[in-house]
């Protein structure tokens, strides 16, 4: 049963205002959400799309700490940079704002209260690390340690990055303050708590029963959590940057971010339209829409509902049609690593053309796995689409109406049974259009709007107006005529996919009001309308241009490794006895498998040439397990046995790291016998 409404919320991911954001922003969340707000728009209907920059968290302390300025200053410079970004982009938000605003204190703060007040939430006691030095309570990320399950000595107080397990910092061997660098002591905290686990058969009842329609990413991974058991979720903090908790007692403790930041969305709207914010939040005739990455599910399909139910006045969204993610040239978007396109530099390479980077983008949106970006395809889809068959169609439309009939829209006679077929095969777009967008399929409504493009492409090769110009004008004003009418079509069909190409479009053709209803008619330019000068809405990228970026990011790659060498000098030198202690043997790999819940952990069962061994090691994110069984690997024959996730490991297989951190098997060059010794 489809549900009718009257208006959307569109909300959009909070951006951590902590970096400036890249392309896997705008292809993840901005680029859809947009696409999304512009068609809505372009229909008439009532339709708000709500940003802002998300500006607490540890992170930005970290930071803030690192470069010896206030958590402030740091959000105060990102926040301008994403905001600038996304304005020079086209996303047109109705309002981007920010959640250290006052507004959004009091928002929050009230809400929290209002949790409280209710007895929403349950208290509970904790031990929590303390750095008595630097006289605070320290967030996991601010405690390094020994890793007690693979001995890494540079595990975090919430994750070994080594072999992947999530810890509690209270795992940590030898726990240390990254703030004073003492060891840190445990003290007793109260924190406030979300009791997920009593909304659990309401959320089971309202995705699992009520939203099958989610995208298949999503509704699996709520269906994951709400089958593994939801529990009580801390929504404070031991922090000084953040909303204060406004409950008695409770000095030096902030609302947890994932708390605050959702219910920026609700600031912002309240920022946007005080006096009618109400309506879009708890009105049932408004639908609410967030826009998101999919790291950001968790918390937009089973938190803040819950969150919003505990307030208990609140519309919950109706999709959140959350993407995968966008890989660069085949490796993962990191910020740390530079790895990424930024949108302040893109814009500096390649003025003028966001347009082309919103369409790269959505053709290949990774709607329903993750996808790559690369230059080269980048380049090719502005050549081949945007250029070839887009651009060269409009041009050659406007510009032979220069030449034969001063600009002037020429009126059309009489139709031929191919100018027929040509309209039969438009009539449709708009529906399909429609369709997959109001399905959240943007990357193949795009294709669909190109696709206007190609047969209007296609009409003028096949028609050849050009050569009919000496001897039946009356046929060529008729090509002409029905030429621009798909014009007009693709400058309506593409407002929200390519904003700024469609108002240069729609500039060129003279066309006043516009609006979503009238695509698909044929009558949309009256003859005689003086067009403007053609323009060209792309040109052609050079291989010279491809090639500097990949040089751009060539150049980080190397500037990553010889960071990574700095990181990891050479040892210093050990006697030939040290070396001798090292018992490594040669061993064949008889069973491979994966170690459950460990992400990264293998199991194997080795021939030792003494009866065999089980050797446990962290390659699982580089092997898939059968491909190693029957090769000949190194191991550490006479490392002290030591347990991994409960599994006695005896020894250790060698693999070598590159800097990237791909692991990769050290085999011997030849079939050797098990328990060879290398020397
Ligand atoms: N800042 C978060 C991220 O970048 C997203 C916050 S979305 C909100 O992953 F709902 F909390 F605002
Ligand atoms: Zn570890």
């Amino acid at each position: 049963m489809e549900k009718k409404f009257k208006r959307t919320l569109v909300t959009t991911a909070l951006p951590y205002a902590n970096g400036p954001v890249h392309i896997g922003h705008l292809a993840g969340v901005y680029v859809p959400a947009d696409i999304y707000t512009r068609y809505l728009r372009l229909k008439g209907e009532e339709v708000i799309m709500i940003g802002g920059s998300d500006e607490h968290g540890v992170p930005i302390t970290i930071k803030a700490r690192k470069e010896g300025v206030t958590p402030q200053d740091i959000v105060d410079r990102y926040h301008k940079i994403i905001k600038d970004s996304f304005a020079e982009f086209g996303i047109s938000f109705d309002i981007y704002s920010r959640t250290s605003s006052k507004i959004h204190y009091e928002t929050a703060s009230d809400f929290f209260r209002k949790l409280y007040d209710k007895g929403e939430f349950v208290e509970k006691v904790s031990q929590q690390y303390y750095d008595e030095e630097a006289q605070q309570f320290l967030a996991d990320r601010y405690i390094t340690g020994t890793c007690p399950h693979c001995h890494n000595e540079r595990a975090y107080g919430d994750q070994c990055e080594a072999c992947g397990t999530s810890l509690n910092a209270t795992d940590l061997i030898n726990p240390k303050s990254a703030i004073s660098g003492s060891q840190p002591v445990l003290r007793e905290t109260k924190h406030w708590y979300l009791p997920l686990d009593k909304w659990e058969p309401y959320l089971r009842q309202w995705i699992l029963e009520g939203h099958k329609e989610w995208r298949p990413n999503v509704y699996g991974q709520c269906k994951s959590w709400i089958d593994m058991g939801l529990q009580p979720r801390a929504v404070s903090r031991d922090l000084d940057w953040g909303v204060p908790v406004p409950v008695e007692g409770a000095d030096g403790k902030v609302l947890y971010v994932w708390f605050d930041a959702p219910i920026g969305y609700i600031s912002n709207t309240k920022e946007l339209l005080p006096d009618s914010w109400e309506k879009w939040w708890k009105d049932p005739e408004t639908k609410m829409i967030h826009f998101i990455g999919k790291d950001n599910i968790v918390f937009h399909c089973i938190v803040f509902p819950a969150m919003l139910k505990a307030e208990g006045s609140y519309n919950l969204p109706e999709n959140v049609p959350a993407n995968e993610f966008l890989n660069l040239e085949g490796d993962k978007i990191s910020t740390s690593r530079n790895w990424a396109v930024w949108l302040h530099e893109y814009l500096v390479d390649f003025p003028g053309k966001q347009d082309v980077l919103r369409y790269v983008l959505t053709a290949n949106a990774p709607e329903t796995k993750d996808n790559d970006f690369t230059w080269r395809d980048f380049q090719a889809r502005n050549n081949n689409e945007l250029v070839a068959i887009l651009g060269n169609f409009i041009n050659r439309s406007v510009v032979l109406t220069h030449k034969y009939f001063e600009g002037k829209v020429p009126a059309a006679g009489m139709l031929t049974d191919y100018d027929r077929e040509t309209l039969a095969e438009f009539a449709n777009v708009k529906a399909t259009v429609e369709n997959l967008l109001e399905n959240y399929r943007f990357r193949d409504a795009q294709k669909e709007a190109m696709n206007l493009a190609r047969i209007g492409n296609k009409y003028l090769a096949d028609t050849e107006p050009w050569k009919l110009a000496k001897t039946d004008m009356e046929r060529v004003a008729t090509i002409l005529n029905l030429a621009l009418q798909i014009s007009a079509n693709l400058a309506i069909a593409f407002e929200p996919f390519l904003p700024f190409s469609a108002a240069k479009l729609r500039n060129m053709l003279s066309m006043g009001e516009f609006s979503w209803e009238q695509l698909g008619r044929t009558d949309l330019l009256a003859a005689g309308t003086q067009l403007a000068a053609a323009e060209l809405l792309f040109e052609k990228i050079e291989d010279a241009t491809i090639e500097a970026q990949l040089q751009k990011l060539e150049d980080t790659k190397k500037a990553n490794q010889l960071a990574e060498h700095k990181a990891n000098p050479i040892r210093e030198n050990i006697e030939f006895d040290d070396f001798t202690k090292l018992d490594i043997r040669v061993g064949k790999v008889l069973e491979c498998t994966k170690v459950p819940k460990a992400d990264k952990l293998l199991q194997f069962r080795i021939d030792d040439g003494l009866g065999g061994r089980t050797i446990v090691s962290g390659i699982a994110k580089h092997y898939a397990p059968e491909e190693l069984v029957g090769k000949n690997v190194c191991f550490i024959a006479n490392l002290a046995p030591r347990k991994l996730r409960g599994i006695e490991s005896q020894g250790m297989i060698l693999s070598a790291e590159d800097a990237d951190g791909r692991l990769v098997v050290i085999t011997p060059a030849d079939e050797v016998k098990p328990g060879s010794e290398v020397k």
